[in-house]
């Protein structure tokens, strides 16, 4: 349940996640009444500016041009909320400063209750230290919870991530942590669970013997543009495959969990996790776009080295050794500069046994969780008509037209409610982030060469589908396409 007398503390407050995610979620939360009564919202950064400046940026954050009027007065009331304090990362004295304010805000509660949650919008360099200062100066000992939210690169490899792992583990525990992976708030990630555990009909073809692939897939229309200095540190398997394609797998493939309890959930999707075994090199196919339609290429990116062979794009297989899914070949692909923006996940059932059909499509159930979320089964039926002909058709859930009224929350609302809840459902536990670095650290390593020269990601245009190799790789993994039949 919500606790009353809660300070949420945005740690990070002028960056670019604060603003694009954390204060607008914060504000949808509190717009739709889903804060504490009395919440109190607190700002830190190392920017010095005043309350008034601060409330001046905190408006650009929260301005939605659809909705002028209504948010107007709800901002003002927002701002009433939050206050700002500047001060670095790295030393005791600012946090001190940063718990004078907090108990001063303190000092007006009713009851002795006192609850913080600590939101850490900050580069990964300074997470040790700022774990470090806010246990050593802003924890509350005694009356209340204190709740830490951190956020991807949770390290870069298994070694770092372990590093990263005990070091905040001196100061805060499992059950104060509460790791982002910004998937696990979303609506049809969420629904993942309900769709497969809910249906019979689901759960019935949900293996081995009735499918023959799935595809995650993940597209970005837009390149590396602005963050080019980042992501060419990290690149895209540590940017989306290893963390969201794989949280989607892992709730996707999971045996079913005794309870919706986040340790029951939790245990089922470190379990399959460990039955998948680290990427083979030849189940891997690497790309990096390059100018294309007035759109410069990664390399044109002033902030990335000239002659980078970070990918930008990653097509990978994992195979699932359980009775379940043996032999099932699992793609992940993700990239930027594609020709659209989707993510979705395509599972493709097996052919029809041959004799009175052959060459019909397969069933596929596409799960699509953005734009646009859907559900849809792609299922033969006769051809209406005097005649027995079958045709490929679709059974569509388009959330769109058939929940017309509602609105979908956004991840990041989900998740920070979630924090507030103290429920760790849709958190990603340490275990379960050690076991997904470890099916990731060696293609990482060689991709980062460190077993010998670096691959050279094949290249695609700006705009288009992928590398022209693509088509061939899910083909040669199973998938067959409908006009190939
Ligand atoms: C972030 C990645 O985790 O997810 C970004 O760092 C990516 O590169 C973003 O653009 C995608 O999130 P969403 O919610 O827009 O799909």
């Amino acid at each position: 349940e919500l606790k009353d007398n809660t300070i949420i503390i945005v740690l990070g407050a002028s960056g670019d996640l604060a603003k694009k995610k954390t204060f607008p979620a914060l504000f949808g939360l509190y717009r739709q009444n889903f804060l504490p009564r009395d919440v109190k919202i607190v700002g830190y950064a190392r920017t010095k500016m005043d309350r008034e400046e601060f409330h001046k940026r905190e408006t650009s954050y929260l301005k939605n041009p659809n909705d002028e009027e209504a948010v107007a007065a709800d901002i003002e009331a927002f701002k009433g909320l939050s206050t700002y304090v500047s001060g670095g990362y790295e030393d005791a004295e600012s946090f001190q400063k940063l718990n004078d304010h907090l108990e001063e805000i303190e000092s007006h509660y009713q009851s002795k209750e006192r609850n913080r949650i600590f939101y850490l919008a900050l580069p990964p360099s300074v997470f040790i230290p700022v774990a470090k200062n806010l246990k050593e100066q802003c924890y509350v000992e005694k009356g209340g919870v204190n709740r830490i939210i951190i956020e991807k690169p949770f390290g870069k490899d298994l070694e770092s991530a372990r590093e990263l792992l005990t070091s905040v583990k001196q100061y805060w525990t499992e059950d104060e942590t509460f790791r982002i992976d910004h998937y696990l708030g979303k609506e049809m990630v969420k629904n993942l669970l309900v769709l497969r555990f809910a249906n019979v009909a689901m759960s019935a073809a949900w293996d081995k013997n009735s499918i023959s692939n799935v595809q995650i897939t993940f597209k970005e229309p837009f390149g590396t543009e602005g963050r080019g200095g980042y992501f060419d540190e990290f690149g895209i398997i540590r940017d989306i495959l290893q963390n969201h394609l794989l949280q989607v797998l892992s709730i996707l493939t999971m045996e079913r969990p005794v309870s919706f309890a986040a340790e029951d959930i939790r245990d089922e999707k470190v379990k399959v996790l460990r039955a998948i075994p680290p990427i083979e090199r030849e189940d891997t196919l690497l790309g990096q776009y390059v100018s294309a339609n007035g759109k410069p290429g990664y390399l044109d990116d002033d902030t990335v080295p000239p002659n980078s062979v970070c990918p930008t794009f990653a097509a990978t297989t994992l195979w699932i050794h359980n009775p379940r899914w043996e032999g099932v070949p699992f793609i992940l692909k993700a990239g930027k500069a594609l020709n659209e923006a989707k993510v979705e996940v395509r599972i493709q059932f097996k052919d029809v046994t041959q004799g009175i059909f052959k060459d019909i499509a397969r069933n596929e159930l596409v799960i699509r969780i953005q734009p646009s979320e859907a559900v849809y089964l792609k299922l033969n039926a006769k051809t209406p008509g005097l005649y027995t002909r079958a045709i490929p058709t679709e059974m569509d859930l388009t959330y769109k037209r058939r929940f017309t009224d509602t609105k979908i929350p956004e991840a990041y609302e989900a998740l920070i409610l979630d924090t507030l809840k103290g429920d760790h459902s849709n958190f990603v536990r340490n275990d379960e982030l050690d076991v997904a670095w470890k099916i990731f650290t060696p293609i990482l390593h060689w991709i980062d060469g460190k077993d010998g020269p670096r691959p050279r990601p094949v290249t695609y245009p700006y705009g288009s589908r992928g590398p022209k190799e693509l088509n061939a790789f899910v083909e040669k993994r199973g998938y067959k396409r409908a006009d190939a039949s």
